[in-house]
Parts: C-alpha cells; sequence; structure tokens
C-alpha cells in the first residue's frame, strides 16, 4: 500500500540537491501537494516545472532564518490546505571556517538557517499536525550531528542541536500520532560545498558523495518510520556507535584528518 498517496508535503531548501530530489520522490508517491519553500524562486520554478502533471505544487520564496517570513508562509499554506501531513525541514547551509576566524554574523547565520529555521518551521506547522492527530516532522542533519570537526563548529553545532530537539519533541509527541526522524548523511554531491569558505577543499572527497537520490530515498523511508534517526548509508552507525563507545580512540583521528582538510593539505 503506498502510504504516501493524497498527502500533503512541505520542504525546505527544495530549490536544490537533496530538497530537489525529495520533491522529485515524493512525486512519484503520488502525494497530493508539495510545497516547495527556499530563497531562489527562479530556481523554485524549475523545480516546481518538474513536478507538473506528478502533483500539485505552490513555491515559496522564504528565508527559514526569519521567523516572519516562515510565518507567513505558514499562514498562507494552510489557508490552502488545512493541515500538512508531512514536514521536510531541510535548508541547510555550512561556512567553512575556526571559530577563532569567523565572525559572529557568520556563526549567526549557520546557527539561525540550520536549527531556528528547523524550529520556526516546526512550531508553524506542529499545531495543525496535533489537530489532526496525525503527521510526520522530517529533520535533515547529517553525520555532523554525531562528530564534532574541526573548521565545521557553528554547522555541527547546529546539527548536534537539531538531534537533541528531535530526541526530546520525539518524547513529547509520543501518543499525539505526530512523529519525528532525523536523517543523517555523510557527505552528498550537492550545493553544499560550493559556499567561497570551502574553495576546493573538499573537491578531492568528491568521489566518495553520495546522489542525493540516495538520501531523498532515505527521507521518503523517514516518512512513514517511527525511528528517531536514519543514518545514511546505514553502516555509518557503526561508525556513531565507535565515536560514542571510544571516544578517546575515535576522536583523535577524525580530528587529524579533518584537520589536514581545513588546512588544505588532505
Ligand atoms: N551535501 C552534503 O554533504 C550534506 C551532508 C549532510 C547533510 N546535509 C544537509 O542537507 C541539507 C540540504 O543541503 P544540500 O546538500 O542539498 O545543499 P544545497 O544543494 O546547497 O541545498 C540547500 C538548500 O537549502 C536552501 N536554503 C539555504 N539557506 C536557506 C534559507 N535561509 N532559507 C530557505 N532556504 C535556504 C537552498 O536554497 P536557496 O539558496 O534558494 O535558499 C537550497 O535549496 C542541509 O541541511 C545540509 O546541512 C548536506
Amino acid at each position: 500500500m503506498n502510504k504516501l498517496k493524497g498527502k500533503i508535503v512541505v520542504i525546505t531548501g527544495a530549490s536544490s540537491g537533496i530538497g530537489r530530489s525529495a520533491a522529485l520522490d515524493f512525486a512519484q508517491r503520488q502525494v497530493k501537494a508539495i510545497i516547495l519553500v527556499a530563497r531562489n524562486n527562479e530556481r523554485l520554478t524549475e523545480v516546481s516545472s518538474e513536478l507538473s502533471g506528478k502533483c500539485e505544487s505552490m513555491n515559496f520564496g522564504c528565508d527559514v532564518s526569519s521567523k516572519s517570513e516562515v510565518k507567513q508562509m505558514a499562514r498562507d499554506v494552510l489557508s490552502v490546505y488545512d493541515s500538512v501531513d508531512i514536514l521536510v525541514n531541510n535548508a541547510g547551509i555550512g561556512i567553512l571556517g575556526k571559530v577563532a576566524d569567523q565572525s559572529i554574523e557568520e556563526i549567526e547565520s549557520v546557527t539561525s538557517t540550520n536549527y531556528f529555521g528547523m524550529i520556526y518551521c516546526t512550531k508553524a506547522f506542529l499545531t495543525s499536525m496535533l489537530r489532526k492527530k496525525s503527521g510526520h516532522i522530517i529533520n535533515v542533519a547529517s553525520l555532523a550531528a554525531s562528530f564534532g570537526l574541526p573548521g565545521l563548529a557553528a554547522y555541527c553545532g547546529s546539527k548536534f542541536a537539531m538531534l537533541g530537539f528531535s530526541e526530546s519533541l520525539q518524547h513529547e509527541l509520543y501518543g499525539t500520532g505526530v512523529s519525528v526522524t532525523v536523517v543523517s548523511p555523510i557527505g552528498v554531491k550537492t550545493n553544499f560545498f560550493h559556499h567561497q569558505s570551502f574553495g576546493n577543499r573538499f573537491k578531492s572527497k568528491e568521489r566518495f558523495y553520495l546522489n542525493p537520490h540516495t538520501v531523498s530515498g532515505a527521507i521518503i523511508k523517514a516518512s512513514t518510520s517511527n525511528r528517531l534517526e536514519i543514518v545514511v548509508p546505514f553502516f555509518m552507525r557503526g561508525g556513531v556507535w565507535l565515536k560514542h563507545t571510544i571516544p578517546y580512540l575515535v576522536n583523535p583521528i577524525v580530528g587529524a584528518s579533518f584537520r589536514k582538510i581545513v588546512e588544505g593539505k588532505g
């Protein structure tokens, strides 16, 4: 049975990469409508044209780090659809740089997009989900939700926070019919690393990266799962387990290899 048939789905960060791929995958599953959210309207229009004929779609040029823009977007969505069934909090950015070298504004922009953006969208749609006694929130975190990496403190902090927030929320939602699942991928071939701060530092690693379609497949799986976290690829769950079990052995290895990359020697 196709459990996603007829569902209303909101995807943030839908203008490229994982979000775009998730939109195409949900459309294949006969959902009723997909609401595409990101800042770049032109790219959203391209994605919605790819959905045409498969399901209804709406585009919202909205900065998820702006509370007022998210509130307005949610008001507009809920004036058309009574409730949303699936919210994919996927919008996110990374800026490479040591804490000592980054500006407070850079750290704030990563935190407010990745962490507060997820909270604003969750708050905007949760009440209607609770009223309907059904719904699923999917938060796209990262393996960086389990490993603190040099050069990515703000990013890792935002993803650790996302995982912690989601775990608490999952407990609070027990018995309500509303669920939350975190999808945590390793590196993915998207525009994510195009931010100027990365330069070419991660270029040589690209061959190991996942295709966005692999991650959007996990998002589809997450939308009907009762698990808290789905790690992609699944075997990296072993890496997370090792890190938590023997951090004094794993952390120095992770730290040394990422320090090389940050310093441009990796
Ligand atoms: N690529 C990786 O290696 C990787 C690994 C693990 C986790 N992730 C996570 O996956 C998610 C998606 O990233 P991606 O890899 O698909 O990168 P991407 O291709 O750069 O996509 C990021 C998306 O987020 C949107 N976005 C960024 N800031 C926004 C804001 N303030 N408001 C609304 N939308 C915003 C972007 O659209 P606009 O620019 O149009 O706003 C874009 O649609 C992120 O949360 C990222 O942390 C990525």
